[in-house]
């Protein structure tokens, strides 16, 4: 049988059609628009999501067997709010999980409500980009649409309820909301309330594994497939992608190199970190991970590129940063372009170029472009090692993991051997083998990562580099904070 992965990107939909036994047969990605309304603001709509997604299933099955398809299931970008009436019609586009427009609500959760609290209740503390933010910026700044919304969802839950008419979601996605107990595994009521929601307003939650319906008749009709098709839950794009990329179990650590930038650390338990800079979530295979998230990645390295460099050749830019060069750089990048998550969570921090003198050049910059972010996400590993989880290797995927350069940097800075897989389709593979299980094809999702996801190379960290770029640590990690309230008083 075959087995539909969907992965809801931030600037596409990526669907990915496997084979039982993880072999890929085809991949289609479509495209919508992001908007960024005003400073500090992201959108998108959630119809683009779904139709682009029916546009890219059906070039996806073009020439499939149909009847072979078994399931589907998503990997979808976190936290974004979705707002239905009661006619099941989207109120206003979705705030996005990168939207800082939420920090007076942040604040108010942190501070009023209190950060212990919090945790208590959900695992978590309140960062702009978690759901329960966005409610309430809707309740105190746009009252009659917080008047009109029957339901609350995230992304990919609304491409879930599209397809199949049922309105649910995943532990994994739903840790992200800050109305979900995590450790539990249900909504929290104290959250709930707080946010002036009620649980009537809040879908199912499944595990990412479990089928949650099947095709509506009018879906199956419109795509050619057996209306027996199940959809399973799916999961966040990070939990999704760790799934595609195997790293479940205990103590296995993924890279993600997307718009976003995180590291995903597994764990059999439920485990919070003290000051909770690291998200505390439910994973995909049923247990628990530990997430620092950086907003801003492979973005930072596009938007050095095509915004302000003018193009769209990024292996010639870095072409010149060749072996010597690395850990050799004078300039430093602070990749906060959308403000910082993990470990500062930080809406006002800003990307920052320091260090330059009268001889530093176009490729220092763009060296630093790129180490900034590697830094960027030590700063989360370090928060990690300090709870005592010995982490020494990691697997990597999204766009970012393409550049052989980048991989280096992030061994070596991060001190970690970096499994490079056959396959680098980290949500998208996730989401169909989340299907495969639902549909009995696996027994577990542990099951269906050992026998799918292989490693193809393993880049090594060099002890001199590692020493090196040691020292530029030690450096980059001084720089924030000494800018900290430069960021506050800035507009
Ligand atoms: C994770 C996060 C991002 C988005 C990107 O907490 O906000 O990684 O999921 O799609």
């Amino acid at each position: 049988m075959k087995y539909i992965g969907i992965d809801l990107g931030t600037s596409a939909v990526k669907l990915l059609l496997m084979e039982a036994d993880g072999t890929i047969e085809k991949i289609v990605s479509k495209e919508y628009p992001l908007y960024f309304p005003h400073p500090g603001w992201s959108e998108q709509k959630p119809e683009d999501w779904y139709e682009q997604t029916m546009a890219g299933l059906q070039e996806l099955l073009a020439d499939t067997d149909k009847s072979k398809v078994a399931g589907i299931s998503f990997g979808g970008q976190m936290h974004g709010l979705v707002i239905l009436d009661e006619k099941d019609e989207v109120i206003r586009p979705a705030l996005l999980w990168n939207d800082g427009r939420t920090y007076e609500e942040c604040d108010y959760l942190n501070e009023v409500i209190g950060k212990e609290t919090l945790s208590k209740y959900t695992g978590n503390i309140a960062f702009t980009g978690f759901t329960a933010t966005k409610v309430l910026w809707v309740y105190n700044k746009e009252p009659e649409n917080f008047a009109r919304s029957k339901k609350v969802m995230l992304p990919k839950d609304y491409l879930a309820y599209k397809l199949t008419g049922v309105h649910c979601s995943d532990a994994s996605d739903a840790s992200g909301m800050l109305l979900y107990d995590v450790k539990n595994r249900c909504w929290s009521k104290e959250m709930l309330e707080i946010c002036h929601l009620t649980e009537e307003q809040m879908g199912t939650v499944f595990e990412s594994y479990e089928t949650v319906g099947t095709l509506l008749p009018g879906v199956a009709k419109e795509l050619g497939l057996p209306e027996n098709v199940k959809v399973a839950a799916g999961a966040g794009d990070n939990a999704a992608a760790a799934v595609g990329t195997g790293t479940v179990g205990e103590g296995a650590c993924n890279i993600s190199l997307g718009t976003s930038g995180t590291i995903f650390i597994t764990s059999r338990e439920f485990k919070v970190d003290e000051y909770n800079a690291l998200h505390s979530f439910a994973h995909a295979d049923g247990r628990y991970h530990l997430m620092g998230c950086m907003l801003s990645a492979a973005s930072c390295n596009k938007w050095w590129m095509e915004d302000i460099l003018n193009t769209q050749e990024f292996a010639k830019e870095q072409a010149p940063i060749t072996e010597e060069k690395l850990g050799e750089n004078r300039v430093f990048f602070l990749p906060y372009l959308m403000g910082e998550r993990s470990p500062h969570n930080d809406s006002k921090a800003r990307g920052t170029f320091v260090g330059m003198t009268m001889d530093s050049s176009r490729t220092d910059m763009t060296q630093a472009v790129l180490e900034g972010v590697a830094f960027a996400l030590r700063d989360s590993l370090e928060v990690a090692r300090k709870l005592g989880i010995s982490i020494t290797k990691t697997r990597i995927c999204g766009g970012g993991a393409k550049s052989a350069l980048w991989k280096t940097m992030i061994a070596n800075i991060m001190n970690l051997e970096v499994e490079v897989l056959e396959v680098e389709e980290g949500p998208g593979l996730g989401g169909a083998m989340l299907a495969a299980v639902a549909c009995g094809e696996y027994e577990s999702v542990e099951e269906a990562a050992a026998k799918i996801v292989k490693v193809k190379e393993t880049v090594k960290p060099q002890m001199e580099l590692v020493d090196k770029y040691e020292a530029k640590y030690q450096v980059f990690k001084q720089i924030y904070p000494a800018l900290k309230p430069v960021y506050a008083i800035m507009s």
